[in-house]
């Protein structure tokens, strides 16, 4: 492994902390660097140029601190700015995040899959072609989130790994109210499109339990990341 690779993440604040965890899983080896960038979080409702320059700007900064794989572990980022980022930098290595639409299509027994992400992924050119391609046959709720992004940040990750009870049961109240209307309209499969959802895993898994499979890209990511990584040896 050359001495200089590192593996850097970004993300509008902790969210893509999910990402760079399953990373780090497989490959406690690498040097990482994370940047959360919450001066402009959230990136959800954002104009899509505004995120681009957010991206770009995270992304020098982690190319001029020596990384060679660069995760955009913000699927808001990735539909905004990875395209652009691929062109400007081209001996730079970019994995990004996009919703598993094409898994839970492929896997919905009900024919209803339910996506969880910012309006920034949503009208995306990434996810909307993703959808136009392999979701065609199902229906496809799309649901924004933004409260979950809130809570996750206000909590932080430590905290959100060590709940106290009653911070537990608000949050599954709030899980709750935004997903059991989704099981409800027959989803049995619900994506998780935004890397902060991924820390509310266990809840929405709980909210779901028997009725629907969360679909989690975080191990799939990891493990592209970490082969980009083994090549650069
Ligand atoms: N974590 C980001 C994503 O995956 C979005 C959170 C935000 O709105 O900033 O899309």
């Amino acid at each position: 492994m050359s001495e200089g690779t590192k593996v850097g993440f970004f993300d509008s604040g902790v969210g893509g902390r999910s990402i760079l965890d399953a990373f780090q899983r497989v490959c406690p080896e690498a040097r990482t660097l994370y940047i959360a960038d919450t001066e402009h979080c959230p990136y959800g409702n954002r104009p899509a140029a505004e995120v681009r320059k957010f991206a770009e700007d995270c992304t020098r900064r982690l190319v001029e601190a020596g990384c060679g794989i660069v995760v955009l572990a913000c699927n808001t980022a990735t539909a905004a700015a990875i395209e652009h980022l691929r062109a400007e930098y081209p001996d730079i290595k970019f994995v990004g995040l996009e919703p598993a639409v094409k898994t839970a299509a492929l896997a919905t027994k009900t024919g209803v899959v339910a996506v969880l992400a910012t309006a920034g992924t949503f009208t995306g050119s990434l996810y909307t072609g993703t959808k136009r391609r392999f979701a065609g046959d199902v229906r496809v709720i799309e649901e924004m989130a933004d409260e979950f992004v809130a809570e996750v940040e206000r909590l932080g990750v430590e905290r959100l790994h060590d709940l106290s009870s009653e911070e537990g049961e608000r949050l599954e109240g709030i899980v709750m109210r935004r997903v059991e209307p989704l099981l409800q309209k027959g989803a049995d499969m619900i994506v998780l499109g935004c890397t902060h959802f991924i820390h509310l895993k266990g809840i929405i898994e709980k909210v779901c339990a028997g009725r629907a499979v969360v679909v989690d890209p975080s191990d799939a990511v990891a493990a592209r990341v970490k082969s980009l990584y083994e090549g650069l040896a």
